[in-house]
């Protein structure tokens, strides 16, 4: 289970993103606000969602426990709603103190660009807002970096990659790396997503080792996830008690080899405890990895 299901409602946890999404966005448009080399910033939201999402909230106890933790001042909840909705990264992005000079909002449900265009048109007097109803890869590569509609020496971006699964393809990571100028936010869902994918057994089709390869952008994941021990019928293949710690550390540092930089990983936990995903920086720039450091590690990191 991520925190946004696939009916688009989300877990309470959801909130401990965006708030971390908030807090880094308010600090690297403040940084950026007053750079005069800088001609621009650039918000891309890869899986935006719908905008806003309804609360998944199973019985009275969790909804009172939600209520508590939840700050309503953080605009992260919409208080008009009785905390009903939770308003999701595009909103959190739009409703900046110091707003994006250009804002992407990729998705590849009509229904969810529909809602996302109704709030291009609520926010038409803000700024610059695309929405592209289509496959983030496709929208990155193609529509957005393909297009040379920025210089990347004066301009700056983030890219929050926030997919339910396995749809960010390693190669769209290398282009977004190849600008030196776009920083990325990125959701590793190590939790049931990637697990679920990896059995026991270490047994995969051609199809499925290509996905994965396609999805890590190499085939070492094998060796970090599964250990060859000899047996008396040769090697057994067993998968390691912590795959998913093993994964995010692995999975960190290739992030380190291609953009420069990458932050601890923060792990967001379901409200039974349940590894869900974990989130992590990766650019160019120290003030970025500091900032970023900063407000991840207010959750529990691996470093
Ligand atoms: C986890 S949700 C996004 C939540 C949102 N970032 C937020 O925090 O409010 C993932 C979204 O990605 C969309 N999606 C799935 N595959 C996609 C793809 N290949 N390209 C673009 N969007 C995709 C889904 O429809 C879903 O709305």
């Amino acid at each position: 289970m991520t925190s946004y299901k696939t009916d688009g409602t989300v877990g309470p946890w959801a909130k401990e993103k965006l708030k971390i999404l908030e807090s880094y966005l308010d600090a690297y448009t403040k940084v950026l606000l007053n750079q005069g080399w800088c001609a621009g910033t650039i918000f891309i939201d890869a899986f935006a969602g719908a905008g806003r999402a309804p609360l998944r909230i199973s019985d009275k106890n969790e909804r009172r426990s939600t209520q508590l933790l939840f700050d309503v001042s953080s605009g992260v909840y919409d208080d008009k709603d009785e905390l009903t909705y939770v308003n999701g990264s595009p909103r959190v992005a739009l409703g900046l103190k110091h707003t994006f000079d250009h804002y992407f909002f990729i998705e590849q449900n009509s229904d969810r660009a529909i809602e996302l265009q109704k709030l291009k048109e609520k926010y038409s007097s803000h700024k610059n807002i695309n929405v592209l109803q289509d496959d983030a890869n496709e929208a990155i590569k193609g529509g957005i970096l393909g297009k040379g509609l920025f210089n990347w020496k004066s301009f700056r971006g983030i890219a929050f990659l926030d997919p339910f699964g396995m749809q960010l393809r390693w190669d769209t990571l290398e282009a977004l790396a190849s600008t030196e100028a776009i920083e990325i936010i990125i959701n590793l869902p190590v939790g049931t997503t990637l697990q679920r994918l990896l059995p026991k057994s270490g047994q995969f089709s051609e199809t499925k080792r290509q996905q994965l390869d396609e999805y890590f952008g190499s085939p070492d994941w094998y060796d970090v996830i599964y250990e060859k021990t000899p047996g008396l019928f040769g090697d057994e293949i067993n998968k390691s008690e912590n795959s998913g710690k093993r994964l995010a550390l692995w999975y960190r540092s290739r992030l380190k080899e291609l953009f420069g930089l990458s932050s601890p990983a923060s792990l967001i936990r379901n409200s039974r405890g349940g590894h869900l995903y974990y989130l992590i920086w990766a650019g160019h720039h120290p003030k970025g990895l500091e900032i970023a450091s900063h407000v991840l590690s207010q959750g529990e990191v691996i470093k």
